[in-house]
């Protein structure tokens, strides 16, 4: 192939993927859970906030972009057959790669196919967004669920979402890791929410999260949506050793309720601000 024709095709490629873009005004909503500090309790937060949205009468999808062991399957003893890795080489149907997980929560594996999002061709970009899109029609809730040392292709989800939940954990050196994160992830249209896990109370929870909004607001000029804590609490332990959620095996237990009245700030907080163009906005960032 001669050099004009190469170029020929990128600008093809990229009018194509503008077109796309410019379709993308639907509104499901994107939130990446993220944390300074590994082990604060992403995973088992995401997706027992996915089962209390679910039971809310929101429809789910988690997409678990943690590259480490104590991911979204293990803790629910799934086993998933493809993983995103299928998606972006064009081998499956984003419905394909989902796999069922309780209260009618999706869950998409990231697998290697994250690592593969820093370096996709303008095919694979197509793929990815054709998928995203689809993803877009059947969720009212994307959930992402970043692994602890956030890479590269993860940053680029945490940096495009325009929703991040912060979990962090009153050990001072998750606040200070959190801290670290914000300054690197914050910009204007960036929402950032903390939900303070394993507190002893709910005055623990507001003293760590007032901690942290004087930090960066005093230093980086960033306000922070305090979502809610929850209590530390034993039955979280004892439903990951028999992979179940926690909440669906101790629904009346203090951590579940703590999930359920987070779940019910943020679809709050939602029907008050303006979703439009959020999606379309999340995957601008993304690509670039
Ligand atoms: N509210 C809680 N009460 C008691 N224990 C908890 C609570 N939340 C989390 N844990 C404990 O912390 C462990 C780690 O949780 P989880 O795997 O969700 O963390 P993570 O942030 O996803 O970790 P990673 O950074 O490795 O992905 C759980 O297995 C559980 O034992
Ligand atoms: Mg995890």
């Amino acid at each position: 192939m001669d050099q004009a024709q190469k170029l020929r095709d990128i600008v093809n490629d990229i009018n194509d993927i503008e077109e796309k873009k410019s379709k993308l005004d639907i509104d499901a909503k994107v939130i990446t859970i993220s944390s300074g500090k590994g082990g604060v309790g992403k995973t088992n937060f995401t997706v027992n906030l996915g089962i209390a949205l679910s039971k809310l009468g929101n429809r789910v999808t988690i997409i678990d972009a943690d590259l480490g062991l104590a991911n979204v399957d293990v803790l629910l003893g799934l086993i998933p057959k493809y993983t995103f890795s299928h998606i972006i080489n064009n081998e499956k149907f984003i419905e394909e790669v989902m796999t069922e997980g309780p209260c009618g929560v999706k869950i998409i594996s990231g697998g290697s196919g994250i690592m593969e999002l820093a370096n996709l061709n303008g095919t694979q970009i197509e793929f990815l967004i054709d998928s995203l899109s689809r993803l877009n029609e059947i969720s009212d809730y994307i959930l992402i669920d970043t692994g602890a040392g956030i890479s590269q292709s993860v940053l680029s989800f945490v940096k495009a979402a325009t929703d991040v939940i912060l979990v962090i954990t009153p050990d001072p050196t998750s606040m200070t890791d959190a801290y670290s994160l914000i300054k690197n992830i914050h910009d204007e249209d960036k929402q950032i929410n903390l939900v303070v896990n394993r507190v002893e109370s709910s005055k623990e929870g507001q003293e760590v999260f007032s901690k942290i909004q004087r930090a960066t607001d005093k230093f980086l000029g960033v306000k922070l949506n305090n979502l809610g804590y929850i209590y530390e609490d034993g039955n979280v332990k004892r439903a990951v050793r028999i992979q179940k959620a926690f909440s669906i095996e101790y629904p009346n237990s203090i951590a579940t309720k703590g999930v359920e009245l987070i779940a019910y700030n943020l679809v709050n907080k939602e029907n008050k601000i303006n979703r439009v163009n959020k999606f379309k906005l999340f995957m601008n960032k993304l690509l670039k």
